[in-house]
């Protein structure tokens, strides 16, 4: 285990659930510490949260941009400065440029509500039921500049029930998620995962595929 907390800056945009499963996971020994969360919404409620813990928070509205080009050259600017060892989308709603991603490469975590590679983008939980899916899932992936589509870690696996309506997938989506994201973040904090060659190695073995828990033993496991 590395002698200081993991340094972590978690972007935001809506509810943070995410946000608030990684600052119990720390307060129940998680070994990171969350410097500040960067919203581009100013009344989301991940930032109450968030300020509701005495962490540092910040805003980047992206309505106040003209472009793109100009919320990646401030959120990048803002990242520099607080040069965190790793940067957690959880929740955040923004496409991120090329450059920005790729300064941040090995060094960024997205969490996804999909077993990706299946269903990247939004309403997954809508085309899962469409489709008549028998499986659904999250995932947690290194970010890449194609969208939702970095090397992925690790996924959870959830059993569609036939009277799943798109609220109740969603919840039980988002249960394996708050144990999800913090185990990830735990083994990196704890130098065991990391990204060589855009392949991630846990415990110095190449992950080819991405770890896939199941989701009633995830929560056992978790409770
Ligand atoms: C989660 O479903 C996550 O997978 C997706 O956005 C949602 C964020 O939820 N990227 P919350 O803001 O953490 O509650």
């Amino acid at each position: 285990m590395t002698e200081q907390p993991l340094s972590l800056v978690v972007l935001v945009s809506g509810s943070g659930s995410n946000l608030q499963a990684i600052i119990e996971a720390i307060d129940a020994g998680l070994p990171a510490r969350i410097e500040v969360v960067i919203s581009n919404r100013p009344q989301a409620l991940a930032l109450t949260r968030a300020a509701s813990r005495n962490i540092p928070t910040r805003v980047i509205d992206h309505r106040e941009c003209t472009s793109r080009d100009e919320f990646d050259a401030r959120l990048d600017s803002l990242l520099s400065e607080l040069d965190p060892q790793l940067v957690v989308l959880a929740g955040f709603m923004r496409i991120l440029g090329d450059p920005l991603v790729r300064r941040w490469h090995g060094r960024m975590l997205n969490i996804h509500p999909s077993l990706l590679p299946d269903y990247r983008g939004l309403q997954t939980h809508r085309r899962v039921l469409e489709a008549g899916e028998q499986w659904h899932g999250c995932s947690v992936h290194y970010v890449t500049a194609e969208l939702d589509g970095g090397p992925v870690i690790a996924r959870a696996r959830l059993e569609v029930h036939g009277n799943d309506d798109e609220a109740s997938l969603k919840s039980r989506v988002h249960d394996c998620e708050h144990v999800l994201y913090p185990t990830v973040i735990d083994w990196i904090a704890r130098g065991r995962l990391t990204l060589a060659d855009d392949t991630p190695m846990l415990d110095n073995k190449p992950l080819r595929q991405a770890l896939t828990f199941e989701a009633p033993q995830l929560m056992e496991a978790a409770s």
